[in-house]
């Protein structure tokens, strides 16, 4: 029996008491073995409610599948095939830098601030936003998490993902003054005290290397090449991609641009490559789908279908996520204020 037979295999031993998830930026390969497939906040919904599962396998990156052990109930116990699929951005986050930020900002306006923190990050540092009052966000509902904070006449303090908080609030009309950067890597973070005082948000310099190669240039030799094309990308992208693009929205916003433009559409994607290959392959002969550059992550390729068999035919002790119950309360306040909107 080959590697996908013995999967299938195990999946149908255990019927409904495994669930198999997997990132839409994984390979083709691995989601041939997944019960469901989705964007990170569609995943966690799914494994907060697969409660007849006792064993929830997440094919993504690690941040993924610690969402998914913050919500699991107790019986029920999370594995990643790899543990060592990281995100580098959610590592861009540290607790020690992020704590020296958010005293400067409470220094200047006591009191002022939420938190806001991009799923992509590690549960130590979502404990620290939930038990400061602050929230989770996905790049599929960033917008309605950053009205809740504006909507309280509060200042964000959003992390770890300057494009995304970027991008997200110039969306809802804001001025680039609206926003300032702080950069861990400097002394104060390399903002002006004036500056700090007068903006609505302060985003920390953390960026994701998948969704950054994309560039301007690529998309104005798109336009050359391509006239009728239209162009979307995903908000991890810098701000004058984002803009010149013809629309900018998360995984599963992407993915319904495509299933919403006519027949004969030219669409060209910023984002990680296997999702864009397998809408062309979905696509082929009814919609034209291409790369804008051919950028991948090489964190999401650590799983394949081999690692997954391992995982199921040993289940290791080490491939198992769990937080730790310091941090798990509070992380969870945060992830649960965002489900609640
Ligand atoms: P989604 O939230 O759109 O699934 O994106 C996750 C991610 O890692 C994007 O780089
Ligand atoms: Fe992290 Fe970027 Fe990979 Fe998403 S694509 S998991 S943000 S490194």
């Amino acid at each position: 029996m080959n590697v996908a037979s013995q999967i299938d295999a195990f999946r149908r031993e255990w019927g409904a008491r495994l669930i198999i998830l997997g990132h839409h930026y994984q390979t083709s390969e691995v989601l041939a073995h997944a019960d469901v497939i989705g964007d990170s906040l569609e995943l966690s919904r799914k494994a907060a409610a697969a409660r007849e599962a006792e064993r929830i396998v997440f094919c993504g990156v690690h941040f993924m599948a610690e969402s998914a052990a913050l919500l699991a109930a107790p019986q029920q116990q999370v594995y990643m095939p790899d543990v060592q699929a990281g995100c580098p951005m959610a590592e861009m986050a540290d607790l020690p830098r992020v704590s020296a930020a958010w005293d400067v900002l409470n220094r200047i306006d006591p009191g002022n601030w939420i938190p806001v923190v991009y799923v992509n990050s590690q549960a130590d540092l979502k404990a620290f936003c939930g038990n400061r009052g602050g929230i989770t966000c996905t790049s599929s509902n960033a917008r309605k998490v950053l009205q809740w904070v504006l909507d309280q006449n509060r200042r964000i303090f959003f992390l770890p993902d300057e494009h995304l908080g970027t991008n997200t609030l110039h969306d809802m009309g804001f001025p680039d003054e609206a926003v300032v950067v702080y950069d861990p890597r400097q002394s104060g973070g390399a903002v002006p005290e004036a500056a700090l005082r007068n903006c609505r948000m302060v985003a920390w310099k953390g960026f994701c290397r998948v969704h950054t190669l994309f560039t301007s240039e690529q998309v104005r030799e798109v336009r050359r090449l391509h006239p009728a094309a239209r162009v979307i990308v995903h908000p991890e992208s810098p701000k004058e991609v984002a803009r010149l693009a013809d629309a900018h929205g998360s995984t599963a916003q992407i993915i319904d641009y495509v299933r919403a433009a006519p027949e004969g559409s030219i669409i060209v994607i910023g984002t990680e490559r296997h999702l864009v290959e397998r809408l062309a392959e979905e696509y082929r002969g009814r919609k034209t789908i291409l790369t804008l550059w051919p950028s991948g992550c090489a964190n999401m390729a650590r799983t394949n279908p081999t690692k997954l068999f391992d995982l199921l035919s040993t289940w290791p002790e080490r491939n198992r996520i769990a937080v730790s119950s310091d941090v798990a309360p509070d992380a969870r306040l945060a992830l649960d204020r965002m489900m609640r909107l």
